[in-house]
């Protein structure tokens, strides 16, 4: 389980779900011996989360595919036959998305093995590593339209440890983004703590037309996480 918890679901286009009225009634999980406290609470939160519930209908791998789908209703950055690129793929949930709006090219990349998704390449590396950029590159085979990057590191409970491990994903993401976007291509990125860094957002205002920070309704009240939505990118001359 990533910061904002989005875990695996077991088990396609997407509707919102339909948020539990008052009348369902709310899973109730008792804590065991065998069960701690907060896993006890992460399963009952599980339980009674209407997202897990829909991604298992429709066949989602994860809860989180449903940001990715309000984001593109939001902003439509994904494009009949467009190439993106997944960073933090795993399990795949935004690039079962990306293959539905029509993407034509699909790669992904993450730490964890990928179980296949036909249309997707996945790329089993880190990458924070020298050599994923040119291997997604090289996957890639030209410029790409859209670069994603829902990638969040395990935390460590030490707060300013923790937000210097994500800034430093979201800023390698950034760079990776202006080496291979296309004019015109769109930058989306998973961010905690009140949205980008200053000097990060003005490098974004620069290199982009529009530049939103959403919390899609699918992300979690209590969790941090945003997204920033960057489109129209201006590659320098
Ligand atoms: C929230 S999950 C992504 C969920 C995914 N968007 C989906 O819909 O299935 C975050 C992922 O980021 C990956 N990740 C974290 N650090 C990474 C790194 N340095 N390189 C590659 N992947 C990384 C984690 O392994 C994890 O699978």
């Amino acid at each position: 389980m990533t910061k904002d918890g989005d875990e695996k679901v077991p088990g396609r286009s997407a509707k919102k779900p339909a948020r539990r009225t008052t009348r369902d009634a709310s899973v109730r999980v008792k804590k065991t011996n065998q069960r701690t406290t907060s896993s006890a609470r992460w399963l009952q939160r599980q339980l009674n989360d209407p997202y897990v519930h829909e991604a298992q209908r429709l066949g989602y791998r994860a809860r989180s595919a449903f940001k990715l789908i309000e984001l593109d209703d939001k902003l439509k950055f994904i494009k009949k036959g467009c190439t993106v690129v997944d960073l933090g793929a795993a399990p795949g949930g935004w690039s079962q998305v990306a293959l539905e709006r029509g993407a034509g090219k699909v790669i992904g990349l993450d730490l964890l093995p990928i179980e296949p998704l036909p249309g997707v390449t996945f790329l089993q590396m880190d990458f924070m590593n020298d050599d994923a950029p040119e291997a997604l590159i090289m996957a890639m085979g030209s410029g790409a339209d859209v670069v994603l990057s829902d990638m969040a590191p395990n935390t460590m409970g030490h707060k300013q440890t923790d937000h210097l491990r994500i800034m430093a994903l979201v800023e390698a993401a950034y760079e990776f983004a202006t080496q291979v976007l296309k004019p015109g291509g769109t930058f989306v990125s998973k961010l905690f703590q009140g949205g980008a860094q200053k000097e990060l957002l003005d490098m974004m205002k620069r290199d982009f037309t529009v530049v939103k920070h959403v919390k899609p309704p699918a992300s979690r009240k209590e969790s941090a996480e945003q997204y920033v939505v960057a489109t129209g990118y201006r590659r320098p001359l």
